[in-house]
């Protein structure tokens, strides 16, 4: 077995060994072995491994847990962005314009999209990263981006029901239909998740039951693009169906907040901690000029933060969790700890994995060597490379 230390860290963020939410230790050392986190320790008692990293007093955290993304694409909306930029809002309309290029687009050219953003989001320090469908909308073409997006992650979500696609406009029932069968079954073989844009213009809260039903009954687990664009049903429905997730939650409710909030506590009663996650995505209201949710009410109120990019070519091209750290401290009154524990061990939560975003023993060996000596600056540093290193299942990458 072969093993390998990181020594000499000055700060490691670990999200689960003492009181701080963070789990820091100073001085430290991690002892890899194979593809897990074998021991954790003070630098000075470290045991000997078959290579070792000195990271001369770096910060060391857990890799990013990207929990939300929609690589499987072609072309880009960049003009769409410049329109917003001049004073267009954003309705989600350019979806379809992104459907259109990628029913054209070989396997050859999807592939490569996605192994381009997932090496760009790596090279950020992202060591998972949930991998959506949603701009085929027809049964092939669903397939295809699922099983592209398979072979670059084990988080893959089937969302069929991102909009109704220009063909079925007038027979949205007809739609729902289609993903609900055929669709899914192809889907089905390729996808860990099914999610639905419960919102004003994609999907009422009638259908979007009804299509993670259809999911839940094939086995997939739940979440749900909600309360993006505006107040709505799809919050409450994700924690009524027991989603892992409602991602966006922009736009809230005090009814909305309590039920995320309980649904920690009812979880509690019967196993692990597996509560309806909020998402944030605030490289979404960035690029779509909108007002940022308020993540402060949500942690006041006890509710489980995850932050993710949301990248993908219409509301938030950005592969970058170190961006949507800063954003969310900046501009979503989030600290910097929150942030971090949310990039993290959030993101973990939300693909309900207990594996991954944090730094265990027993845990994966995910690991971000930062150029600095605190994770503080990844906020505090904005748009600065900051990620020296990172290890992926215990390999240097
Ligand atoms: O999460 N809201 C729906 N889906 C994406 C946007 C997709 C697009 O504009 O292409 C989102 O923001
Ligand atoms: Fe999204």
């Amino acid at each position: 077995m072969s093993s390998l230390l990181v020594d000499n860290i000055g700060e490691l963020v670990t999200n689960g060994i003492g009181a701080d939410p963070l789990g820091i230790r100073r001085e430290a050392a991690v002892l890899v072995e194979e593809d897990r986190v074998a021991w954790i320790g003070p630098s000075a008692y470290a045991p000997a491994a078959d290579h070792r990293i000195d990271v001369g007093g770096a910060a060391v955290l857990p890799g990013f847990v990207d929990s939300h993304a929609h690589l499987v694409f072609a072309g880009d909306r960049a003009a769409e962005f410049a329109a917003r930029m001049a004073g267009e809002p954003y309705t989600g309309g350019g979806i379809r314009t992104t459907v259109g290029a990628t029913r054209a687009a070989t396997d050859g050219e999807l592939r490569a999209t996605v192994r381009r953003l997932r090496g760009e989001a790596l090279r950020q320090g992202t060591t998972t990263m949930e991998i959506k469908s949603g701009y085929g909308l027809n049964v092939a073409d669903e397939a295809r981006s699922l099983r592209i997006a398979a072979e670059t992650s084990s988080e893959t979500t089937f969302l069929g029901a991102h909009v109704v696609p220009a063909e079925y406009a007038d027979r949205p029932d007809d739609y729902v239909g289609l993903v609900c069968g055929p669709m899914l079954a192809a889907a089905a073989p390729h996808a860990k998740w099914i999610d639905v844009f419960c919102e004003r213009g994609a999907f009422d809260v009638d259908h979007a039951r009804a299509i993670l039903a259809c999911g839940q009954a094939v086995g997939l687990g739940l979440r749900l693009h909600a309360n993006q664009l505006g107040p709505g049903p799809g919050v409450q429905l994700g924690v009524e169906l027991g989603a892992a997730s409602v991602d966006h939650c922009t736009y809230l409710s005090d009814a909305d907040v309590d039920a995320l909030a309980n649904s920690t506590t009812i979880e509690w009663l019967s196993g692990p901690p597996t509560c309806t996650v909020a998402t944030l995505l605030p490289g979404a209201e960035f690029s779509t000029r909108s007002p940022y949710p308020d993540a402060r009410r949500l942690l006041d109120a006890g509710v489980t933060v995850a932050l993710a990019t949301d990248c993908n070519p219409g509301s938030s091209y950005t592969s970058s969790m170190p961006f949507c750290i800063a954003l969310a401290v900046r501009e979503m009154r989030m600290t910097p700890a929150e942030a971090v524990w949310a990039a993290t061990a959030g993101g973990a939560r939300a693909l309900r994995r207990d594996d991954i975003g944090v730094l265990t023993p027993g845990a994966r060996a995910d690991l971000v060597v930062l150029d600095a000596p605190s994770y503080l600056h990844l906020a505090y540093r904005p748009g600065v490379p900051l990620i020296r290193q990172v290890i992926r299942n215990g390999v240097p990458q």
